[in-house]
Parts: C-alpha cells; sequence; structure tokens
C-alpha cells in the first residue's frame, strides 16, 4: 500500500536545502520535513545527545508513517545514524530505513579531485566525530583530509546573520584556516546542510580554482538511485506530492525562514510538534 511519505529530519533548517534539490529530482513522492529548531544547533552538542535527540526524530517520523527517514543534517548522520542503523532499527521497526548523508557526499569524491586533498567545513559534532576522514579513507585510501571546524556558521544562519558583514569575519577565518593546512586542497564538502545559504560569501573566500561542493543534489541523486534499487521500499512511498512541514518551534518564524531555503516553495505552513512527549 501507498501511504508512506519520506521523512527529512534536520536540527534546524539546513536540510531544507536537501529537501529543495530533492523535489526536483523526485516530485512525485509526498515528503514530511522536521526541523528541531527548538534544540538547535546540535553542533555543539555531546554524542549522546544528539543521539537521543535524533533518535526521538526519527520514532516522529516512523509513527506519521514514514518507512524512509533521510538525516538530511550532517551532525545527526555522524553521531547518531550508525547506532540507530545497527541497535535501534532492527528491534523499533525492522524494515524501516534510516539513510544519511555523508556516504552520498564521499561517493563522487573520486572524480572530482585532482590532487587528492579534500578540505571539510562542518560543525564541531561532524568535525570531531571523524566521520568524513574515516568513509573517505574506506572509500579512497589515496586520497588526504583536512577539516575545519566552523561553529558559529549554523548560528548565523539560524539567526538570519548569514548574509551579514559580521558574518564574514568567521567565514574568513575558518577558510582561511582550512586552507592553511594544505595548499594543494582542490575540492571542499561544505558538510552541514546549513551552509549552502552562505554560499556566496563562501566562494568569495575560497580561491577560483577549488570546487566547492554543495550536497542537497548529491543526495537527491542518491535518493533517486536508492529507491530505483529498492521496489520494496518505493512502493511503500504515496505519490501525492504533499508536503507537511513539522517544527518544534514557533511556526512563524518556520514560514518565514523556511522560505529562504526553499526559495521557489514559497507556501510553508508549518506544524508545531513536541519530540520529547
Ligand atoms: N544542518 C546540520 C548539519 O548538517 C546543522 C547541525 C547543527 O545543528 O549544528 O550538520
Amino acid at each position: 500500500m501507498q501511504n508512506s511519505p519520506i521523512g527529512v529530519f534536520d536540527s534546524g533548517y539546513g536540510g531544507l536545502s536537501v529537501l529543495k534539490e530533492i523535489i526536483k529530482v523526485l516530485p512525485q513522492y509526498d515528503y514530511i520535513y522536521l526541523g528541531d529548531n527548538a534544540r538547535t544547533p546540535y553542533g555543539n552538542r555531546s554524542y549522546s545527545t544528539i543521539y537521543e535527540y535524533t533518535l526521538q526524530a526519527v520514532n516522529k517520523l516512523f509513527s506519521m508513517n514514514c518507512k524512509l527517514v533521510i538525516l538530511a543534517c550532517n551532525t545527526a548522520s555522524a553521531k547518531a545514524l550508525r547506532t540507530i542503523q545497527q541497535n535501534d532499527l532492527p528491534h523499533l521497526a525492522p524494515k524501516n530505513r534510516v539513510l544519511g548523508v555523508i556516504r552520498p557526499c564521499v561517493e563522487i569524491l573520486n572524480e572530482k579531485t585532482v590532487t587528492g586533498h579534500i578540505g571539510i567545513l562542518g560543525t564541531t559534532g561532524t568535525v570531531v566525530s571523524n566521520s568524513y576522514p574515516l568513509e573517505i579513507q574506506k572509500l579512497f585510501p589515496h586520497l588526504t583530509t583536512f577539516q575545519e571546524a566552523c561553529p558559529m556558521w549554523v548560528p548565523l544562519v539560524e539567526n538570519d546573520e548569514y548574509d551579514s558583514d559580521g558574518a564574514d569575519y568567521f567565514v574568513r577565518k575558518n577558510i582561511a584556516n582550512l586552507l592553511s593546512k594544505s595548499s594543494d586542497i582542490d575540492t571542499i564538502i561544505l558538510a552541514c546542510t546549513h551552509y549552502p545559504l552562505m554560499l556566496e560569501k563562501i566562494q568569495r573566500f575560497v580561491p577560483n580554482n577549488i570546487n566547492i561542493i554543495t550536497q542537497g543534489e548529491i543526495v537527491a541523486k542518491s535518493l533517486e538511485n536508492y529507491l530505483f534499487r529498492h521496489p520494496e521500499m518505493e512502493k511503500k512511498c504515496s505519490k501525492n506530492k504533499n508536503i507537511t512541514f513539522l517544527t518544534t518551534d514557533s511556526t512563524e518564524n518556520f514560514n518565514l525562514q523556511g522560505a529562504k531555503f526553499l526559495k521557489y516553495y514559497t507556501k510553508i505552513e508549518a506544524i508545531k510538534i513536541d519530540l520529547v512527549n
């Protein structure tokens, strides 16, 4: 029976940059987007907190009949995905699936880089987890990874300050730090789904010869490929082009801020939910 929307989760608005690209590639499906805006950012929180919050969100989406959930958040993918897949899914909902954003973005790296030096810009949580270097090492052992945590970038985006002069200071500083780790970096992954909103600013501080990779399109294509390879899951996904937005904080803010991420998709009427009870 096709009665299952695809769940998309992020700590806040960032996952909307992924949802936007998913809708372009797969417009026929129904989606439920869940932003845990009341508790964002996750980036500086401990492993156990991020895991607990992410599991609550996944459970919420499962309870709303999502059988497939995308963690459109690098921090949650880095800190909670594996435990949820290995320890929780088997007893919670063995036929459901939870997918992350790290693996698809690593898979395309080999075709992007010439020098083999990859830069990662992400939250402290993502960087400290070492998920990117480990995944890159597994798939492409000849590549070398350099990371820089940008703890101020998500708060700048969440507080609508991403385009301000104040943001220049942090963007310039973090990019200079990353590039000082290797002069051969030719590919940088924006390893946080909030960062595409700052793309123009980031481009100003990154030399033209360096590729900047945003994740939305890559994750969307990877989801398309996943559904093609898993017809048993694809069959369960409902196709009425409905998108439901859930937030744990103010719906007014979500409707306003969310529109900036989705751009052409202007009508957002978010519903407030509680993840704790
Ligand atoms: N969009 C999330 C990510 O991709 C932001 C995490 C946070 O809440 O700090 O990492």
